[in-house]
């Protein structure tokens, strides 16, 4: 049932891209409402002014809310979630995702909060890759290693934006060309990400590229959740289940060893629920690793749900994708001040980007995260939110 019902999801989308993608890239920014059937009651889409980059872009900032009580808020600056409500067990209005509420405070410098990351997820060992027989040198922005994209990652760019909704969603399009030889990475990238809120409380991310040189992409999403809210705490506390028999070990500099290792009687094992916190002080540095989702065939698939007793809020995330980022926010350590004033201290927030594994274009065992001329990138997440006892 599942499937038959995401195919005609993603080919619903992918549609809905396709027609939208030329215009937005030649610079336009479609208002889809007008071509939406209409009267649609209660979901809604705002903007309104965010701020301007050193360079004398505008950022704005869109607020999409639906009639089941969530709101979220997105900036077409790095395409950052900004901020999302969910209703808790008691009604209460809960804000899961870590953020600020200024451009300025995302200029300043932060860990990827909300982001959208590419062109690659995550890390590529020494910032080099050999395709079609051409070494390829990316900028080196985490020790001597690549990661999320670069020194000017798409977090950090501005994306033209364009408004729709339709009876079940409303959302936002945005389009950014990455130029050949950004970062150091081959072709021109056009890129095109969806991101809705639907009327069943889910926050959905679709995301379509093309090349004209052959290219690794690897598209991700970099929320830090908490669900008893951001600022509030950590999130050891928070009961995790993985749909995953084997992750991919990593070396110091956190760059996997090529390894597909079982999780069965270790630490890294979330194939029962259990707690963030209870095995963190078993796995050095804290849990910032790539799981290996079982069953990957690229349809729609849960790969992970994650449950906070005090608010009573579940969050399962779904992926086309064959990885799962699990990182306990371990590098976070106080000094930075969220949207309530309230530091966000280690292990206050967790991510769960879905992805390409880490260093593919450098792993021959690992599925190519390769992108040809000709062929279409494509990658739809879902992370849906409930309430139970
Ligand atoms: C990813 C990485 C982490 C860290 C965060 C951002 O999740 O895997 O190691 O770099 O992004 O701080």
């Amino acid at each position: 049932m599942q499937h038959k019902y995401t195919r005609a999801l993603t080919l619903t989308i992918i549609i809905t891209a396709g027609m939208v993608l030329p215009g937005l890239l030649r610079g336009e920014s479609p208002n889809l409402t007008a071509s939406q059937p209409g009267g649609i009651k209660n979901m809604s889409i705002s903007k309104t002014f965010f701020g301007k980059t050193p360079e004398g872009e505008t950022a704005n900032l869109y607020t999409l809310t639906n009639p089941t009580g969530m709101t979220i808020k997105i900036t077409n600056y790095g395409g950052i979630v900004t901020s999302i409500i969910v209703p808790g067990k008691n009604g209460e209005r809960v804000d899961v995702a870590l953020g600020f509420d200024s451009l300025e405070l995302y200029l300043k410098g932060h860990p990827y909060f909300g982001a959208l990351i590419g062109r690659y997820g995550n890390r590529i060992a020494d910032a080099r890759f050999t395709l079609n027989g051409k070494t390829y040198t990316l900028a080196a922005n985490n020790g001597k290693n690549h990661l999320h994209g670069g020194i000017k990652g798409f977090d950090k760019v501005i994306w033209k934006a364009g408004e729709f909704k339709n009876k079940n969603e409303v959302g936002i399009k945005l389009a950014y060309t990455s130029k050949d030889a950004e970062e150091g990475y081959p072709g021109t990238l056009s890129c095109l990400v969806t991101y809705s809120l639907t009327d069943s409380n889910e926050l959905k991310i679709h995301y379509e590229a093309s090349t004209d040189k052959p290219t690794p992409i690897n598209l991700t999403h970099h929320s830090y959740f908490n669900l008893k809210g951001e600022g509030q705490g950590n999130v050891l506390d928070h009961i995790l289940y993985i749909h995953a028999g084997k992750y991919t070990p990593v070396d110091e500099g956190l760059i996997p060893t090529g390894e597909l290792k079982p999780v069965k009687n270790t630490p890294m094992d979330f194939t029962h629920p259990e707690t963030i916190g209870k095995r963190m002080g078993t796995v050095p540095g804290g849990y910032d690793h790539n799981y290996v989702l079982d069953d990957w065939d690229k349809t729609l698939k849960k790969a992970a749900t994650v449950f906070e007793p005090a608010t009573g809020i579940e969050m399962i995330v779904l992926t086309t994708e064959p990885g799962l980022q699990f990182y306990s926010g371990n590098f976070l350590d106080g000094t930075l001040k969220g949207k309530n004033g309230k530091a966000y201290d280690k292990h206050g927030g967790f991510c769960l980007e879905t992805q390409h594994f880490p260093d593919s274009p450098n792993k021959k065992n690992f599925p190519t995260a390769i992108l040809k001329p000709g062929e279409t990138y494509t990658h739809t997440t879902i992370y849906r939110f409930s309430t139970r006892n």
